[in-house]
């Protein structure tokens, strides 16, 4: 279905937990958040009523995320039983890769198509401040069990964090050149997360970084841009030449065009449908479906709110959730 403005909605993404076992820094405040009631999370034949609606509008790529979508409990099931919505032929996921040498196998027979793992350093010691805990261990174990299961291709979420972790971005950028993965680096967005970060990290406002400003002043990898039809994505798309791999870059805050191609919905855990991650506009689903309401032309109504543009540029930035509670 098109939006007001002409974009073919065809992506849902479906966060199916606001919890999450880190606590990373950009995401979520120290003591986390006030994770929902349990009765208030959708249930999977709640969350599977969505989906069929939205596939009768024409989604076809479902993306499950959280927090972190590992720790739901059934998470392989709700994958199985997506997976046989008719008109559903891409599942992914992303995660923080935790528990992904656990369930790789299982997600790959449920029918996962692949997943996207969020990856801030290479450095074992600021890995665990960013997540604050977090074992980079787990992502090294995750990723072979990806590799495994042929979960393809791997793509790797790096969010630049300026007096942070910008200095890695060329090391990041070197994991293409022998593993056929997409690196993507993505600009930190404003998303109620402008508050302090603790003492060892500089102040937040200070840590955004445009992707611009990076491939400036990164020329020296001789990155070349790549352009390829089947590659509809927020990510822009480069090459070191001779690379296995992509790099590519999300630039939401950058990029005046960013969102004339955006072409999602979200639904958050506890049943909100949401036009646009960056707006606080939300519709709520939950109630109707469980008074046995039809929700299609809730569903509909959703698509022809979707905003033509963010206004972060207006400083006007979304206030009601983290992004814990979105999900990317
Ligand atoms: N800005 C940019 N990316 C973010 N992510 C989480 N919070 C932010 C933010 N404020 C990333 C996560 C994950 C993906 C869902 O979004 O690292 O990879
Ligand atoms: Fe968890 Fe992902 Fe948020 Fe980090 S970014 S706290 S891994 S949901």
């Amino acid at each position: 279905m098109n939006d007001s403005i002409g974009r073919l909605i065809n992506y849902l993404r479906i966060s199916v937990t606001d919890r999450c076992n880190y606590r990373c820094v950009y995401c979520m405040p120290p003591d986390g958040i006030n994770a929902v009631g349990h009765s208030e999370i959708m249930r999977f034949e709640e969350i599977l009523k969505v989906v069929r609606v939205a596939a009768d509008y024409g989604v076809s790529k479902i993306r499950l995320t959280g927090g972190e979508p590992l720790v739901r409990h059934g998470i392989v099931d709700l994958v199985r039983m997506i997976r046989k919505v008719p008109g559903i032929n891409e599942i992914t996921l992303t995660t923080n890769g935790y528990l992904l040498a656990k369930y790789a196998r299982e997600l790959k027979e449920a029918g996962l198509t692949r997943v996207n793992i969020s990856l801030d350093t290479l450095d074992p010691d600021l890995f665990r401040k960013i997540t604050r805990n977090g074992d980079i261990n787990s992502i090294w174990e995750g990723i072979e069990a990806v590799e495994k299961n042929g979960l393809h291709p791997l793509k790797i979420n790096m969010v630049m964090l300026a007096g942070i972790n910008d200095h890695e971005i060329p090391d990041f950028m070197d994991l293409t050149l022998e593993n056929e993965w997409h690196v993507r680096f993505i600009e930190l967005m404003p998303i109620k997360n402008q508050i302090s970060w603790g003492e060892l990290f500089p102040d937040p406002a200070s840590c955004y970084i445009s992707t611009r400003k990076v491939l400036e002043r990164f020329q020296n990898k001789g990155l070349k841009p790549v352009y390829q039809v089947d590659q509809i994505g927020p990510a822009k798309l480069y090459q070191i030449p001779g690379a296995k791999g992509y790099v590519g870059f999300i630039s939401p805050v950058d990029d005046e065009h960013f969102c004339g191609s955006c072409n999602r919905l979200r639904l958050t855990a506890d049943g909100n449908l949401r036009p646009c991650l960056m707006s606080d506009l939300e519709i709520p689903v939950l109630d109707a479906i469980r008074s046995e309401k039809d929700i299609h032309e809730l569903f509909a109504r959703v698509v022809k709110l979707k905003p033509a543009h963010h206004e972060l540029l207006l400083n006007h930035s979304p206030e009601n959730r983290t992004m814990t509670q979105i999900g990317g």
